[in-house]
């Protein structure tokens, strides 16, 4: 049976009984199946089309042909391990180098952007991971997320840059007074999990002084950032200056367009002192031929479609239409983002910048009711995401603010009276038809709200260090 000939009731049964519930869905309430992809669109079981404004993965198009045929082609004549000498390797690494800085130059490929959240030891550094779990080991160190927006140190700050450095290197030396030494400190180029941050230029450089000063590396996850996303620089380490290079960069998601493609790239230095351990590093599907022919396809499509500068001109002027609506609605607390990564936080009150939980929740799931994608992040889950395919248009920005315009305005539903949610039971033939009868946000943040109850969660994924004893 074709998987779109099966009705979506019959897809879920079907999901929950052979499925574990650790695998969540989007929309728990009502899922959504979907059953074909292109470009910035995704179309359900009934035709029915949604805009795509969260699925980074699908960096240059969902069902990209270019990059399908690559596949294809590649898939049609070899599909190997890399312990073959094969050019699609070499050719991609050689075309990948090109976009970094020069001392970046060794790769290793996988299939997967190594999780902070699956191995024992990612969960261990991932803070919004082990909260929930056994708790922070002693040879992890979790520094303060430079967000100027919610954090220590905010937009009044002369120096954000410098005052959050200092706090990793406060980190640094109490690790150190314990007698421990530190190895790696791990940050997300633009914090993404933790609410769409955009740490202060000039933060990484200096706090890779105080790590390598300690003896550790300075590892860049762009697995959600990189590959032109932020319009102005092909990698989003990059907008805290020329200057800074980290040691190792760790790619993903995006580099496959939707293919298990993954990467890291580091120094000579770090791969000479990985050589010296002895140990091989092989990877089943890591750099096989079709993952390495979908990866160059990737790449020519990002050049030969200008999706870097596209993303920049769509992303500034996605930003101007959100920071209107800030002017509009103050429940908008903050518009921040560069190129095609765009976070919206929906606070309660501008004096204490409250994260608007429900609100922002309310805002997903009525812009799912007009066939519009979008999610929330951040450790308030507050944060309305924009990360979508770099296709994404003009049009679709005006058409996303539009809807979320008529959503915070209240969409013509006046009254407080009226602001009272009803739902309708969902009838079994018709999961997730469930009609919403009456539905507002209220008059603005502040206002005090009709969810009740409202921000907090669980801390989100900040800079993590880990170190050994010495
Ligand atoms: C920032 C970041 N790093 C790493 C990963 C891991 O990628 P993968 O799921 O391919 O292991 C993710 C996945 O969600 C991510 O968001």
């Amino acid at each position: 049976m074709a998987a779109d000939r099966r009705g979506k009731v019959e897809t879920l049964a079907l999901r929950r009984r052979l499925l574990s519930n650790s695998c969540r869905l989007f929309y728990p309430e009502d899922p959504i199946k979907i059953v074909r992809g292109q470009g910035q669109y995704l179309y359900d079981e009934q035709g029915a089309e949604y805009l795509d404004c969260i699925n980074n993965v699908a960096h240059v198009g969902h069902c990209h042909p270019l990059v399908v045929q690559a596949a294809h082609e590649q898939n049609q004549v070899l599909n190997t391990n890399s312990r073959y000498l094969h050019d699609n390797i070499v050719d991609y690494a050689q075309r990948l180098s090109e976009t970094l800085p020069e001392k970046l130059s060794v790769f290793y490929f996988l299939n997967s952007g190594a999780y902070h959240g699956h191995l024992s030891s990612l969960i261990d550094i991932s803070p919004y991971k082990f909260r929930d779990l056994d708790g922070q080991k002693e040879w992890v160190h979790v520094a303060p997320l430079p967000d100027t927006y919610r954090g220590l140190y905010q937009e009044d700050h002369p120096d954000p840059a410098g005052a959050y450095a200092n706090e990793v290197k406060r980190v640094v030396s109490s690790v150190q007074e314990k007698g421990r030494k530190i190895a790696a400190f791990f940050v997300e180029s633009l914090p993404s999990v933790a609410g769409q941050i955009i740490p202060p230029a000039g933060f990484f450089q200096e706090v890779a002084e105080h790590i390598h000063g300690a003896g550790g590396v300075f590892v860049a996850d762009e697995i959600q950032v990189g590959f032109g996303r932020v319009g102005k620089h092909f990698w989003a380490f990059q907008l805290q200056g020329e200057d800074f290079v980290p040691d190792i960069v760790t790619m993903g998601k995006s580099i496959g367009n939707g293919h298990p493609v993954a990467c890291v790239a580091t120094t000579q230095a770090v791969a000479r002192a990985f050589e010296a351990t002895g140990v091989e590093y092989f990877n089943t599907f890591g750099g096989s031929p079709v993952s390495c022919a979908v990866g160059l396809a990737v790449l020519d499509v990002l050049e030969k479609e200008q999706l870097q500068a596209h993303a920049a001109s769509v992303g500034s002027y996605l930003m101007e239409l959100l920071e209107e609506q800030k002017a509009k609605h103050p429940i908008i607390g903050d518009v921040r983002g560069t190129g095609l990564f765009i976070g919206v936080d929906l606070i309660k009150d501008e004096a204490t910048r409250t994260p608007a939980t429900e609100e922002a929740n309310y805002v997903v799931s009525r812009l799912k009711d007009y066939y519009i994608l979008l999610s929330t992040d951040g450790p308030g889950r507050n944060v309305l995401k924009f990360k979508p395919p770099m296709c994404f248009s003009v049009d679709n920005a005006q058409h996303v603010v539009a809807k979320m315009d008529a959503i915070l305005t209240g969409e013509g539903v006046g009254s407080k009276e009226q602001l009272t949610m009803s739902v309708e039971p969902a009838c079994s033939q018709d999961i997730g038809r469930s009609r919403v009868l009456a539905r507002s946000l209220p008059g603005g943040a502040g206002t005090g709200s009709w969810w009740g109850g409202g921000g907090g969660g669980a801390l989100g994924p900040r800079p993590a260090l880990t170190s050994q004893t010495s």
